[in-house]
């Protein structure tokens, strides 16, 4: 009798034909030479100048020098088959003071950069905002500041009539949620302010720019051939029991992190929750600003890592949650569980919970300790392979379960200034020897190119 064939291997992994298959980075993490060319400073240069900040006070002053090298990056793309790039704009090279004059030499550098992207058949996916604020925007109190959403709107609009004829797929964020939480709340990202108090504000203005800058989009040229979204990161919550107060718990760290932007994008108001979790620190908004904040939208681009398992915690302020570690599970150098099944559930959530949007996964990657050499030219990474294997299979899992998934984008293209981390932690799918700038693809992103070249048939096996 021959034995039965392994389930996995009589399963199929096919991607649709037309599926986007990208990998993705931002501006303040690979480009370097961060005022060069008349940008002016943002953020993340004071804050990564600021001594304490980042590990071993390391900046994005050269980065991974793509700024000059983006040819060279384009090329390794090409090499790996990808049909699309994630990609996005430093906000202070456009508008060195973040309003008023434009940086013609700002938008040159993103306009040679979408030409070589294209001249190589691969998709310039663009998002607007990816956490690199103008410094001087900051000093004019940054997200606290109503007047942001017409600063937001301005440098938008600008950047759709600049690239609008070529660039089809807009994001206005990057992840509002670490924006308030990490800039406003914890403080461990720029600007570093621990205030209860500014984070929903923080949170409402990044909320109100995205609205008006998809209304704008609207309103231009580009509308007629883009499309507009935005990108959030999900981490689903597990209760630790099935306790009341762990499923209290639960509630509240999923709204403040999975509803907190979606249900007013989507939905056109907060969740309850928001109010229990703040306190007097939670604002009244008006009908308009739910109204502004509700555009429809062409996508929703989605960030997965991990999921986390929570419980009650009375002293863990504002949520009153704890994270429980699941130490019998795989873990990345970030610390993050590897649980694929949560991005099958995120994903098949979004869809009942919003109906249907389409769906771009716009990052999911792993930071894994890597051989400190090159052998024989080659670095070997077989944990990170893994990584993509299983949540390849968890999203084209959904996606035979109904989600309307359109695309994947490896995060990230290349080992990266992964903020307060520094260089401490690599995610790239190409190793970067940070004194040399050499470029080695590794095993990892030589398995995501047979992914792509197979359509997700490799994925089977
Ligand atoms: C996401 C960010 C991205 C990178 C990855 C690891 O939260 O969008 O810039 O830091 O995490």
């Amino acid at each position: 009798m021959r034995p039965a064939p392994d389930a996995a291997m009589t399963e199929s992994f096919r991607f649709p034909d037309d599926f986007v298959w990208g990998t993705a980075t931002s501006a303040y993490q690979i480009e370097g030479s961060p005022t060069a060319d008349g940008a002016g400073r943002s953020i993340w240069h004071r804050f990564s100048h600021t001594p304490g900040n980042t590990w071993l006070n390391e900046t994005g002053d050269v980065a991974c020098d793509h700024y000059r090298r983006y040819k060279d990056d384009i090329a390794i793309m090409a090499e790996l088959g990808a049909n699309a790039y994630r990609f996005s704009i430093a906000w202070a090279r456009i508008f060195p003071q973040g309003t008023g004059a434009v940086n013609k030499k700002g938008i040159d550098f993103y306009s040679r950069l979408v030409d070589e992207l294209l001249k190589r058949g691969i998709k310039p996916n663009v998002t607007l905002y990816h956490w690199d604020l103008p410094e001087a925007l900051d000093d004019r109190g940054g997200w606290l500041n109503r007047d942001i959403a017409d600063w937001f709107a301005d440098y938008a609009v600008t950047m759709f009539d600049a690239l609008g004829d070529r660039v089809e797929i807009w994001s206005t964020l990057n992840e509002p949620w670490v924006v308030s939480d990490g800039g406003y709340l914890s403080g461990v990202l720029a600007p570093g302010h621990s205030n209860l108090f500014e984070a929903p504000i923080a949170a409402h203005n990044l909320l109100r720019s995205h609205g008006v800058a998809v209304e704008r989009f609207r309103s231009t040229k580009a509308a007629r051939k883009g499309k507009i979204g935005i990108t959030v990161n999900l981490e689903p919550k597990y209760p630790a029991s099935d306790s009341p107060e762990d499923l209290a718990a639960v509630r509240r760290a999923d709204a403040y992190m999975n509803r907190q932007y979606l249900d007013p994008v989507f939905l056109g108001r907060y969740p309850e929750e928001m109010q229990e979790i703040f306190g007097e620190a939670w604002p009244t908004w008006s009908d308009d600003d739910m109204r502004l904040i509700k555009q429809p939208i062409d996508f929703l681009g989605v960030n997965y890592y991990t999921r986390r398992v929570e419980r009650y915690h009375p002293d863990h302020l504002p949520l009153r949650t704890k994270h429980v570690p699941q130490p019998q599970h795989i873990h990345t150098e970030t610390n993050w569980e590897v649980y694929p099944e949560a991005l099958t559930r995120v994903l098949l959530w979004i869809t009942e919970r919003y109906g249907k949007p389409p769906i771009y996964i716009t990052e999911n990657g792993a930071a894994f300790y890597d051989p400190p050499h090159t052998i024989d030219g080659r670095v070997e990474d077989p944990l990170r392979v893994e990584y993509f294997r299983v949540h390849l299979r968890a999203a084209h899992e959904a996606m035979r379960k109904g989600a309307d998934l359109r695309g994947y984008y490896a995060w990230s293209l290349l080992d990266n200034y992964e903020w307060a981390h520094g260089y401490s932690k690599r995610f790239g799918i190409v190793h970067v020897d940070f004194s040399t700038q050499q470029r080695t693809i590794k095993s990892s992103g030589r398995y995501y190119a047979s992914v792509i070249a197979s359509k997700g048939a490799i994925l089977a096996k």
